[in-house]
């Protein structure tokens, strides 16, 4: 639990009496000035679009040191996760606080495992669905139906029903990330093995053909969990942070999962891994690197280096690293370590590393920058990279959300505004 210890004064120039303010100390990272009583206090609100220097909650499951290039869940290195750890075990982490023992492991394993089906009525909810929409439309349509289908485990306030929801929720997810794929193909939907690992069902169910079953490589296999390790959580972002909103007026978790994912498809969030293969190739050429260099630093132009930048890591991105090396290993097993794209990506980090304009602004790769080069070597399409991202990043929305509805004194989130608009006035009478 967070604990006080030191007290902020402050103090105000026009003669309004200074107040103090709590200080909260948290287990690492900075501390925080608990301003709840402010309004009260001083009649006034603290004003921070894009929440610069707030904390919105707090939270014991993920830790981000920026500065450092530091992420950890529930206090393990990503680092030491991506290599020691599969998918299922750090979900297992994210949910309950502890990696699991053998006997916990195989008893989670073997749960999702018997979760992955969805209600055979929602073949005909996916046919309503244009064949040419984004999978993100559909899989934001989609999961918010699932509250539809299993409306028998949406008591919020029972920890049973929350556990069940979380089950169903990782379970299904890749089920429904590969309807919405096939779909959209116009191939016929692929059930589930219970037989294969959670990222090797996966790729069974994306990429089985009739008479032609998804033969499994470990190489890949392997590189799609690290993607979905590297994916899991990353504290209050702006999907977690829609999720944790909706989910505080008491919606069900199916619909604030909805609410994160439809978040996480803006080109700034989760979008960034498709736009960021999708600027390398039209960049095409390593000689055509100064030219976009010089749009990017051009303010006029509109142009970002997709795949760069981070609100909070001002350093390396510690899963771009993991996704460099992931990438490797990939394009090595395929035989396409030649491949243009990855050697033109490594080309362009290179030069930003290098140039005034991103080192005076901390400006470096983050996990989306190589994550659509290996998502598209292990046979994804380019508009499902975002997709898979929402499937590895939904046990930390439900891991958060659980967080949030299980804390005493939860309250619904209602930000407050700073209004610019009109004063009253009246409407003409004549
Ligand atoms: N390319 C060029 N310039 C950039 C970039 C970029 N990718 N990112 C930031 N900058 C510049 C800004 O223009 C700004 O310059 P200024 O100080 O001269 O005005 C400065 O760096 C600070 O950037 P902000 O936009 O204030 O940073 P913010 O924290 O608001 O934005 C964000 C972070 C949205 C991630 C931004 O860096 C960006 O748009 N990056 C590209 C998209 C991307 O890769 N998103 C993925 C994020 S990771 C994830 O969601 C998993």
């Amino acid at each position: 639990m967070p604990h006080t210890r030191l007290i902020a004064t402050l103090a105000f120039s026009d003669g309004t009496p200074s107040v103090e303010l709590p200080i909260i100390k948290g287990t690492m990272g900075p501390d925080v000035i608990d301003v709840r009583k402010l309004h009260g206090q001083t009649g006034r609100f603290t004003y921070d679009p894009g929440f610069m220097s707030t904390a919105s909650c707090s939270s014991a499951i993920t830790y981000i040191d920026g500065d450092k290039g530091e992420l950890l869940y529930r206090g393990y290195p990503i680092e030491q996760l991506a290599v020691h750890a599969d998918y299922l075990e750090t979900c297992y982490l994210l949910l309950h606080g502890e990696l699991p023992t053998v006997a916990q492991k195989q008893a989670f394993v073997d749960i999702v495992t018997h979760h992955t089906m969805v209600h055979e009525q929602m073949q005909m909810f996916f046919r309503g669905f244009r064949r040419d929409a984004h999978p993100m439309a559909v899989l934001t349509g989609s999961v918010g139906a699932l509250s539809a289908f299993y409306h028998d485990s949406l008591n919020i306030h029972d920890p049973r029903h929350r556990d069940i929801s979380a089950t169903r929720m990782i379970a299904k997810l890749p089920t429904l990330v590969a309807m919405a794929h096939r779909y959209t193909q116009g191939l016929p939907f692929v059930y589930p093995r219970n037989d294969l690992s959670y990222s090797a069902n996966f790729m069974h169910m994306m990429f089985s053909e009739e008479g032609k079953p998804y033969q499994v490589n470990d190489v890949l296999v392997r590189a799609l969990d690290r993607i979905l390790i590297l994916h899991a959580d990353h504290e209050q972002n702006a999907s977690t942070s829609t999720v944790r909103l909706a989910g505080s007026s008491g919606a069900n978790p199916f619909a604030c999962i909805a609410a994160g994912i439809a978040c996480l498809w803006g080109p700034a969030h989760g979008g960034a891994n498709e736009a960021a293969l999708n600027m390398l190739e039209a960049i095409g050429t390593p000689d055509k690197i100064p030219e976009f260099i010089r749009q990017v630093k051009d303010k006029n132009s509109g142009v970002k280096l997709m795949g760069f930048g981070h609100r909070v890591y001002k350093n390396y991105d510690p899963r771009a690293k993991l996704m460099r090396e992931t990438c490797h290993e990939v394009l090595e097993e395929l035989g396409l370590h030649d491949e243009p794209v990855f050697k033109l990506a490594m080309q362009l980090e290179k030069i930003a590393l290098e140039d005034e304009y991103f080192v005076s602004r901390k400006l470096y790769p983050n996990v989306d920058f190589y994550s659509g080069i290996v998502q598209r070597a292990l046979g994804i399409p380019t508009p499902m990279f975002t997709s898979i991202f929402a499937m590895a990043r939904a046990v930390g929305w439900i891991a958060q959300w659980n967080e949030m509805i299980s804390e005493p004194d939860q309250k619904i989130g209602r930000p407050r505004q700073l209004f610019m608009g009109p004063l009253p006035r009246d409407c003409a009478t004549d």
